[in-house]
């Protein structure tokens, strides 16, 4: 019988990428789960605007504020509405189903009736490219 530590155990577990369920994989020896995503261009989005892409099957808003960058999860841990739909208010977006409020720097609640943070995700700028990564499973 496979004996592993809950750490062991969650260590190995890798969402395939069409879907979400956990698949196990053998470990990798340290390589990264998700490699960096080209996003957009650094130019193509004016501060206050979004854009929505997939990463390894994780919908990810990456917004434009004061001329950097921000990624969250496109979702509202209330209910699960596509969050960059919603009103950005500074640095804070407004999920359009029920109003809960969110951090786009840091994906913390700011406000009900959602009380979870939004998963969010590294982001860097390479050779013009905005790029970001899931390391949830690092
Ligand atoms: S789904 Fe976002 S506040 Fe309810």
């Amino acid at each position: 019988m496979l004996s592993l530590s809950k750490h062991e155990w969650l260590s190995q577990i890798h969402f395939d990428r069409a879907g979400r369920s956990p698949v196990l994989k053998p470990n990798d020896n340290g390589k990264k789960m998700s490699d960096w995503i080209d996003a957009v261009d650094e130019n193509a989005l004016a501060n206050g605007e979004n854009i929505v892409i997939d990463v390894d099957g994780t919908d990810v808003a990456i917004f434009k504020i004061d001329d950097k960058f921000y990624a969250i999860e496109d979702v509202c841990t209330h209910d699960g509405a596509e969050i960059a739909s919603g009103r950005l208010e500074g640095d804070e977006i407004i999920c359009p189903r029920h109003g809960a409020r969110f951090c786009v720097k840091t994906g913390e609640v700011k406000s009900p009736p959602a009380y979870e943070n939004i998963d969010c995700f590294p982001v860097r700028i390479e050779n013009g490219k905005v790029q970001v990564r899931d390391n949830r499973w690092d």
